[in-house]
């Protein structure tokens, strides 16, 4: 199938362009160059695309170019600010680009006849937080404290009003949480700041050592998505899974960020200890879990990697490129053993 992901220059772009096309799936991707030093950038991926295209997402010119260009089957919606401290440095970018780049996407999908599914990814910082240790499930109340959750609050929204007023392709909306894995060398994230601490021989600096996050290796929520993908594209009824679905890990990842902290430096072999940051910082939401019973009835999908086990293959990623492997062998080196491990424990792929 013929796949146009947006942001693909990211993170979880970069790992989704890959499992795609190890999939066999012809890929292109809509996105801002990618930043220096990100994993796209150290793998050289744009070879590896039918169309990588760059522009941004927040003019509809733009977005519309890219799917007549690309003509895509199914798209994948993830370009975002995704930052919570950078929305509140930046809270109109942050709106025009999560906001006004998925109406831009949303319009710009409905023009597209080829289109049979659209997945818009939002988070798990859309339900409304009322500090409950539960998960939260899909039908229950959206919020928004800080401008990045409102952000995300607000296209989901805008993402639902688009499924229930217009006949455009099926669209569903996919709600994650927190993940980790090899290759995030954003600012601000809590791993990339440990590993780039152990590299330089210093204590890594947490800022809310005893927060409770629920942790999630980045193939997991990735499989996720497409689990849903595969789902919509199969489904004869072809609305069925319209709506919104979370992937999120069970309560044995709930875990401090500090004892993540102490684990990642265990599997490291450092010789460090981290440091309660003491400067003034902004709020954050606290634990926000959430309710993934859904998609593994519906789905037939389930958190494959553990807690220990996402946290040590992050740490493997950051140790061998480190010590000079090369980061897209090692990249698909771990999409190969992860799916090995879904066919082990007998999931789809
Ligand atoms: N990483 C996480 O832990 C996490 C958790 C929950 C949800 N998410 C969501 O997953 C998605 C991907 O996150 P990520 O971690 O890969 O982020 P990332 O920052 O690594 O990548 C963001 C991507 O969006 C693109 N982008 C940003 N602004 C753009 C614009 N104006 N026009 C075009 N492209 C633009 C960037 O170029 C990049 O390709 C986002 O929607 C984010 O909100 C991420």
């Amino acid at each position: 199938m013929r796949f146009l992901i947006t942001g693909h220059t990211g993170f979880k772009g970069t790992w989704l362009s890959l499992m795609l096309q190890q999939r066999g799936h012809s890929v292109s991707g809509l996105a801002l160059d990618p930043e220096p030093g990100s994993l796209f950038d150290r793998i050289a991926l744009s070879d590896h695309f039918e169309h990588d295209i760059r522009g941004d997402i927040r003019d509809p010119e733009v977005t519309q170019a890219a799917l007549s260009t690309v003509r895509p089957d199914v798209v994948m919606h993830l370009a975002a600010q995704p930052l919570v401290r950078e929305s509140y440095r930046n809270p109109r970018g942050t709106i025009e680009t999560n906001v006004v780049g998925t109406l831009n996407m949303l319009e710009a999908v409905e023009a597209t006849e080829s289109v049979r599914a659209h997945l818009v990814v939002t988070t798990d910082k859309v339900y409304r937080n009322v500090g409950r240790v539960a998960g939260y499930a899909e039908d229950e109340p959206l919020g928004g404290d800080d401008p990045y959750s409102a952000s995300k609050a607000m296209a989901d929204i805008l993402t639902h009003s688009w499924i229930t007023s217009f006949r455009g392709p099926p669209t569903a909306i996919a709600r994650a949480g927190n993940v980790i894995g090899g290759g995030d060398f954003g600012k601000d994230r809590l791993l990339p700041d440990i590993v780039t601490a152990i590299a330089a021989g210093q204590a890594p600096v947490l800022r809310y050592p005893e927060s409770v996050r629920p942790w999630q290796h980045v193939l997991d929520c990735l499989q996720g998505y497409l689990a849903l993908v595969d789902a919509m594209v199969d489904d004869p009824d072809a609305t069925s899974h319209q709506g919104a679905w979370n992937f999120g890990p069970g309560p044995e990842s709930f875990v401090t960020v500090s004892a993540v902290t102490d684990l990642a430096i265990e599997f490291f072999r450092a010789d460090v200890r981290w440091e309660p940051d003491t400067t003034p910082t902004f709020e954050e939401a606290t634990l926000l879990a959430l309710d993934a019973r859904k998609s593994t009835r519906e789905l037939n999908w389930r958190n494959v990697l553990p807690f220990r086990d996402a946290v040590e293959w992050s740490v493997d990623w950051y140790a061998a490129v480190l010590q000079g492997a090369d980061p897209e062998e090692t990249t698909r080196g771990q999409i190969n053993a992860f799916d090995q491990r879904v066919r082990d424990l007998g999931e789809p792929t």
